[in-house]
């Protein structure tokens, strides 16, 4: 098999991209598949009309590589490929669409608000900010609506940071998603599609040094600590791994996913978001996750290839 591993990309995680991608192409290697790795650049189109790989895996992150819009170019070309189609892209990568779309299956995920640039002009700012901490309480979240990597993202534990986190926030897109801040344990549970459907991966917790899991203590090695599986009780263990599961299936995903979630002090599991192309660099979840498990990144990803080009 002749497999391409697009990673680059355009997007602001273009750096963590290029780490998955080249060892993700280590791991296909390692287990006898023939791998050329693309950068998802403009010469992306003349190699698609050159070359014909048995398949293609998204190893992109961020942007075109996860809003859907590679992925349509893969379907247009149709050439086989890793990962969740375009429509279904395009659904999970927007946030506050995701979180809609699975609380009204019934799962719990924070309280949140959604609010364009456009808000603030037209309300003014201070009103809109007491409205989001008056409705969502503090600590709150902001995030960019779309993004990965927590660029952008903030948590916001007094009043006064709020404007400085928005401004941040917002340079990073549009629109900005505030939520709720859920206390608790938190876990990244990836979900494998397998020749039964879709199976959850041993959950993975996440327990940065500095309180917050942002771009710096998720690729700075040793500003985390991990533990996999995640020091759960095998209620919440089972609980975050039908969450994941879950959200994999209302949301139509394929092959792969990663679900971020946060297990309450009362139990209840909340989900945070849903990554379509999750990191597998040096310090990325998904393969703390293969390994816990006892698999390999390449036979899991090899098995990926075969039912995409079945
Ligand atoms: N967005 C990064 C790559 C992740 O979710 O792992
Ligand atoms: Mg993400």
């Amino acid at each position: 098999r002749m497999v391409a591993v697009l990673s680059g990309g355009l997007s602001h995680e273009r750096e963590v991209s290029i780490r998955s991608g080249r060892r993700l192409s280590a791991a296909l290697r390692s287990v006898g598949l023939t791998v050329e790795e693309w950068d998802a650049d403009a010469s992306l189109l003349s190699r698609l009309q050159s070359s014909r790989p048995d398949a293609v895996v998204v190893a992109l992150h961020g942007g075109e590589g996860e809003n859907g819009s590679v992925q349509a170019i893969l379907e247009m070309f149709g050439v086989p490929y890793v990962g969740t189609d375009s429509r279904a892209c395009r659904r999970a990568w927007d946030k506050p669409t995701a979180k809609a779309e699975l609380a009204r299956a019934g799962l719990a995920t924070p309280e949140w608000i959604v609010l364009p640039h456009a808000t603030f002009r037209e309300l003014g700012a201070k009103p809109v900010l007491d409205a989001m901490v008056s409705t969502l309480g503090l600590p709150l979240m902001l995030k960019p609506d779309q993004g990965g990597s927590a660029l952008g993202a903030q948590v916001v534990r007094d009043a006064a940071e709020l404007p400085p986190a928005m401004v941040g926030c917002l340079a990073y897109g549009d629109t900005v998603l505030a939520e709720q801040f859920i206390s608790g344990v938190e876990v990244a549970v990836a979900v494998v599609d397998g020749p039964e459907g879709p199976y959850a991966l041993p959950a993975v917790e996440i327990v940065p040094e500095s309180g917050v899991y942002d771009y710096t203590a998720r690729y700075t090695a040793g500003l985390t600590d991990f533990h996999a599986p995640a020091r759960l009780d095998a209620t919440a263990a089972k609980a975050v791994g039908e969450l994941a599961v879950a959200a994999h299936r209302l949301l139509g995903l394929r092959d792969v996913s990663r679900t971020d979630a946060v297990v309450a002090e009362d139990g209840t599991v909340y989900f945070l978001e849903v990554n379509v192309s999750p990191g597998l660099t040096e310090t990325s979840l998904l393969p703390m996750a293969v390994e816990a498990a006892g698999q390999s990144l390449g036979e899991i990803y090899a098995g990926l290839v075969e039912r995409a080009v079945a």
